[in-house]
């Protein structure tokens, strides 16, 4: 390992849950490397990071393009040669009624949401492997255990999303790397913000909250495997976004 301090590479770490966590990694002292399209949006999540005092690269790549993803790892690998943290926040939802759904929508999210972040583990296990114990964490969605109407595509993606993090387990957990789900109801982000007539911002789930359950996990020992966690928002429904 070259770094002395402990590295996380954080997708869509530019804005939203990725940036909540991308800020309180680097508060704990965390090197990072942020990755997502939008550079504007990514400087200022970077500078917002290195007010911590932590080196922070920026990798302005697209999840949806194979080239892009193992781009992000490379450079990660090539900037600091260690991997603690693998945060997978990139994703993106779009939702439509089965009947009529646009079969372009539905490549999308698998493309961002369980397509990348496979190819992206996949191409980081080596260096999480090195520097374990390490851990791998990955958004992933409430509606992938409790299906929405019109989230169909999603909540399959995110299914998908959490079944990775419990195979990862199988295979790399015993060397050190864990991984774990953190499936949310709606969490108060621009992602979130089409549903603000149904379930207001002050109901939704801070992504200071998720940003501390990440934090939560680096503390464990490594023996300690959590394949997914469920946050939901309070009230009587206790199982729906
Ligand atoms: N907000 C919720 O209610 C909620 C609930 C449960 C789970 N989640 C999950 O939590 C994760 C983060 O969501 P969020 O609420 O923080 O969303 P957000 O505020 O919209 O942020 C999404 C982040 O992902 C990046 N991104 C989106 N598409 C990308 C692509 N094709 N390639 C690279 N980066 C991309 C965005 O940057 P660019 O657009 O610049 O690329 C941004 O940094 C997602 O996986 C989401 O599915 C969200």
């Amino acid at each position: 390992m070259t770094g002395a301090r402990r590295a996380a590479l954080v997708t869509g770490g530019s804005r939203g849950i990725g940036r909540a966590i991308a800020c309180r990694l680097a508060e704990e002292g965390f090197d990072l490397t942020l990755s997502a399209r939008g550079t504007d949006a990514l400087g200022e999540a970077a500078e917002e990071c290195a007010k911590h005092g932590v080196r922070v690269e920026t990798v302005a790549a697209d999840m949806a393009a194979e080239d892009d993803v193992r781009r992000v790892a490379d450079a990660h690998h090539a900037a600091y040669g260690r991997l603690d943290m693998l945060v997978l926040s990139a994703g993106v939802g779009s939702a439509a009624s089965l009947g009529a759904y646009p079969s372009h929508r539905f490549d999308k999210q698998f493309a961002v949401n369980i397509r990348a972040p496979f190819l992206l583990i996949d191409a980081c296990m080596d260096l999480l492997r090195q520097t374990a114990p390490a851990r791998i964490v990955a958004i992933s969605s409430i509606t992938g255990q409790a299906p929405e109407p019109g989230l169909a595509a999603y909540g399959a993606s995110k299914a998908a999303l959490t079944a990775l993090c419990e195979a990862v387990n199988t295979e790399a957990s015993a060397d050190g790397v864990a991984a774990t789900a953190i499936c949310p109801g709606y969490v108060d982000t621009d992602m979130s913000a089409w549903n603000h007539g149904r379930v207001p911002p002050t109901e939704m789930i801070a992504s200071g909250d998720i940003a501390e359950l990440v934090v939560a996990l680096t503390r464990l020992s490594p023996r300690a495997v959590v394949p997914w966690v469920p946050v939901v928002r309070s009230g009587a429904e206790l199982w729906r976004a």
